[in-house]
Parts: C-alpha cells; structure tokens; sequence
C-alpha cells in the first residue's frame, strides 16, 4: 500500500524517525506529510503506534486534473464501488490552500470528485452512496497540485492527536501529537530518567510514560473509529491480531521513571487524572511543588519542559524574567549530567536562561511560533551571561 502520514511542517523529522524505525519504506517527505510503503499488517500496526502522524490516507490514484472536465472524467475510471459500501455516507475534502489548486477552488474539487464518485456507484449498483458531512464513515482526500489529483482514503479518521485522555482546563496545553514529537526530538526513547517539573495538564510526561512502557497510544480507540473498518478491504482477523500483538509489546513496568510536577496543585491533581485516563498513573510519579525546590529523581535523566509565558499563562515580563533566569540557575546548579528540553514562545525571554543550546528547532504550539532549546548539563559547562558580569 501506498500511504501518507500528515503532520505539522515542523515536526516531520519526528515522524520520519518513527516511520523509519516502524518499518516503513520507499519514504519520501513531502510538505507537511510523508509518503511511504507498507503491507497490511503494518498498515494496521502504524495506526495503534504512531505518536506524531495527525492522520494516515491510503493513496488510491493520482489522475491529471487540468480542468474540472477532466477531474471529472478522470475520477469516474476508479472502481469505488469496489473501495467501500453503498449504504456508507461519504464526504469529500480538498487538502491544499488556494494556491495549489491549479486554477480550481476546493469546492469545485469536492463536487468534481463527490459527483463522480456517485456516477461510478450509480452505474455500477445503481444506487449512490449518502453525502454525510456530520459523521462520514469514508473520507475522501482531493490534493490537487500542479494540475495533478491525488485522490486518497483517510484510514484513521478522528484525528491522531485525539487520544481520549486529555482533561479540560488548563489554559495552555500542548497537543498531544506536539508532546511526542517534542520527546522524539529531544532524543527521549522510554529508557531515560525522565522529569516534567512544569507539566500542567500532565502532556508530555503521559506520552513519555507510554513511550517508557511501549504502549500504542491508539490501542484504546472504539470499534469503528478507524476508517479503515469501514472500508471493503478490511481484513478483521489480521486487524484482531495485530491489535493482539501491540498489546503484548506493552511492558509490565517502565524501564526509567517518569516523573511529573507543577506548582499548581489542581493541574498536578488535572495531569493524574488524564494519566489514569490514558492508563499510565501507575507507572509515574507526580508531585506539587516549584522547580526551583526540586531534587532530581535520578543521576541522569533527560528534562522535557513547557515554560509558562505570560501570553497564555497570565503572568507579567518581569515575573517571567525572573522566573527563566531561576530556571537557567536550577538546571545549573541541581541537574548537573541531565540533558534538558526547554520549549519557549520565541517572543519570550528565554536568553535569561543562560545556557547555550546544543541545539534549537523551530516549533508552533498552536499559533504560537516557539522554539525547543535541547541543552547539556555539564557540571559547570558555561558560565551565564549574568555571571560574567
Ligand atoms: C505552559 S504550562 C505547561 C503546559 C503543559 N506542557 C501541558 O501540556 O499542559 C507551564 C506550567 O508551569 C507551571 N509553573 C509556573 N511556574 C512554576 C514553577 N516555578 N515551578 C513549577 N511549575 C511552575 C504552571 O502552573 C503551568 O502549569
């Protein structure tokens, strides 16, 4: 099969290396997805695994589309009948802005493809598959580029980053999908010491502990969730097994500890109910306290942290300031021999840190530009800018 994983632009080295260490092959990133090559089971085994994909399409044809005759009559030679059941209300989406449409706005995609895809069951069957726009059991993805249509099925339907444990509440929390992409770029892989001293609703320490005891973060979804349940081609047995084997990947305890803490005691108590939720209380450690106060779980470990900023978190400059340089001075002076991941809102002070970056990516956080600083503590490795004055 032929499949596209979708993604934030930025996060695509993310899931480059979960596509390459999946199994995937024949990858080729493109713009804010990656294409690729799997069989069946893997099919199946990508959809329970993959932390940083938004959704999965299944590439049925790409077609010239020069014009919207053209779509048309192109878009009638694909058996759809044979592709899903007449009694399974449809939709169609255009994927692209404006500019990539070759001429053709969306709507005209939509139609040129929804009418032709009816005429195909029309004259097959005789009888032509609902529209349904509030609850679609088949997708079908138009992304017309330079006067060529890729036209797909999406397999995974509810997006990716929904994974059903999150809490409502907390004023500033990362998409899960981000989480794991932040934990992927950090170098994170389950076997670390891993510590959120600022975990709000808890999103990167959850998506650590399931990466600690190689759990699918999709192992919990519903029946008929995924689309692909709703497609001809689905093979139930080969679904069950694979379902079946991913579960027993899943390891009894972590292999490091997972630890979780913010100073607000109701988004630590907000963080453990979404851990229940997602099935990982058990395996982490959470506490109520300042950063500034705390002790390292381990020797070593890596430290994967959202700062507040004041934009979203309703704090004022000067507050944050001085809380990013207690920040740089904590990680200094206690966390000795750690490796440290910092996201920050690029508009933010995050200088006051004072410590150099190994390394630094560009990041949204929703429509927030931020920026993933990956820092080495060495024992007195650098001094500040503020102690060198
Ligand atoms: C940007 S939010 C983290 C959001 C989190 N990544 C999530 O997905 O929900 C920053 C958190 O830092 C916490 N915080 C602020 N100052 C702190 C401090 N000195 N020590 C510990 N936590 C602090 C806030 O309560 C807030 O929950």
């Amino acid at each position: 099969m032929r499949l596209i994983a979708t993604c934030p632009e930025e996060t695509k080295p993310a899931l480059l290396i979960e596509l390459q260490s999946l199994g995937a092959s024949d990858i080729v990133p493109g713009y804010r997805a990656v294409a690729f090559e799997a069989d069946a089971a893997l099919f199946y085994e990508l959809h329970l695994k993959l932390r940083t994909a938004s959704r999965i399409l299944q590439v049925i044809k790409e077609v010239p589309a020069k014009s919207p005759e053209m779509l048309h009559s192109q878009a009638r030679r694909i058996r759809w009948s044979e592709l899903f059941e007449s009694r399974h209300g449809f939709i169609v989406e255009s994927l692209g802005d404006d500019a990539d449409q070759g001429g053709m706005a969306p709507k005209q995609v939509i139609t040129q493809v929804r009418e032709s895809i009816r005429d195909v069951f029309e004259r097959a069957q005789g009888q032509a598959p609902p529209v349904d726009r509030s609850e679609p059991k088949v997708v079908v993805v138009a992304h017309l580029r330079h006067g060529r249509c890729m036209l797909s099925l999406d397999t995974s339907g509810k997006s990716l980053h929904k994974r059903g444990y999150r809490e409502q509440g907390h004023p500033a929390p990362l998409k899960e999908t981000l989480a794991a992409a932040i934990l992927l770029l950090a170098g994170y892989d389950g076997t670390q010491p891993f510590f959120d001293p600022m975990c709000g609703s808890g999103t990167l320490a959850i998506e650590a502990a399931m990466m600690a005891v190689n759990k699918a973060p999709q192992i919990h979804r519903k029946k008929g969730e995924f689309h692909f349940e709703w497609l001809k081609s689905f093979d139930r047995d080969l679904w069950r097994v694979t379902q079946d084997r991913v579960r027993a990947e899943k390891l009894d305890a972590p292999r490091a500890p997972v630890v979780a803490a913010d100073i607000n005691p109701a988004y630590v108590a907000m963080a453990q109910k979404s851990a229940l939720d997602a099935r990982v209380e058990k395996y982490m450690t959470f506490h109520t306290g300042r950063f500034q106060d705390a002790e390292p779980p381990a020797d070593r470990g890596l430290l994967v942290t959202n700062l507040p900023y004041g934009e979203r978190i309703g704090s004022s400059e000067g507050d944050i300031l001085k809380l990013y340089a207690e920040v740089g001075d904590t990680l200094k002076q206690k966390f000795a021999g750690w490796q440290a991941a910092i996201l920050v809102a690029a508009a933010s002070p995050y200088k006051a840190i004072g410590l150099k970056p190994r390394r630094t990516f560009d990041l949204m956080n929703g429509s927030i530009p931020c920026k993933l600083l990956l820092l080495d503590l060495y024992a007195g490795s650098r001094r500040t800018p503020r102690e060198a004055l």
